[in-house]
């Protein structure tokens, strides 16, 4: 079946996910290493597990936009989420992975990141998007600054690894920091700006 992505950079599509797509989501995520960046207790998820998640997701839930990251070559490299949306406030929270680690430090993280917060200022009228990582997620911290998340606290000691322990994370941004341009030219109907 073709793609038929939703938001389009520089290197990624966003796109829904497919049915076809199962075969590539269960290796990444018997990765102790990816799933201790997202997840933190050494869970690793069974096809069965992931069969099941994907059929979930392919129906959006109600306050959740779930998007597959493909490469130009249409191949699906990561996902990511906007989740817990809340209407009212216009607040949601991120998740993101991308799910080979060669490919990690790329460029693709971020810029996945900057498209769907672009798209839930645009088009689900989001103010506040937070998200929660790791302390000694080093790599995530920098893709998400790059796109203008910052600090707002740490819930410390939070996290344990073996006998140590990290903070976790908490960051936010402001979409009125994005810019929309794009997203608006993409509606042809609506008036220039001056
Ligand atoms: C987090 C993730 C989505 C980021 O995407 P990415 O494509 O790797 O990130 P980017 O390449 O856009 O940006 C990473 C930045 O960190 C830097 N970086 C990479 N490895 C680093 C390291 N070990 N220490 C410090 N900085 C590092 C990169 O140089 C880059 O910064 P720069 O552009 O200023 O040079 C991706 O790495 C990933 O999926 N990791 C595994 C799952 C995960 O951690 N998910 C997030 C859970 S909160």
């Amino acid at each position: 079946m073709p793609l038929h992505p939703v938001m389009t950079g520089e290197n990624v599509h966003l796109a829904r996910l497919r049915r076809e797509n199962l075969p590539q989501i269960i290796r990444p995520f018997a990765n102790l290493e990816l799933t201790t960046y997202i997840g933190g207790r050494g869970w690793t998820a069974s096809e069965a597990e992931q069969a099941e998640w994907l059929d979930k997701n392919l129906k959006n839930p109600a306050d959740g936009m779930l998007f597959g990251i493909y490469d130009f070559g249409e191949t699906l490299i990561g996902g990511v989420d906007l989740r817990g949306i809340d209407y009212r406030t216009g607040t949601a929270e991120l998740g993101i992975a991308l799910y080979e680690p060669e490919i990690w430090g790329g460029g693709y993280g971020s810029e996945a990141v900057r498209l769907i917060c672009q798209y839930g200022a645009f088009h689900l009228g989001l103010h506040n998007i937070m998200l929660k990582v790791f302390g000694f997620n080093v790599r995530a911290i920098r893709a998400y600054e790059k796109v203008g998340f910052r600090e707002i606290g740490r819930r410390r000691e939070a996290v344990r690894l073996g006998q140590e322990r990290f903070d976790e994370v908490y960051m936010d941004l402001l979409t009125s920091t994005l810019d929309l341009s794009a997203l608006r030219r993409q509606i042809r109907q609506l008036p220039a700006l001056d």
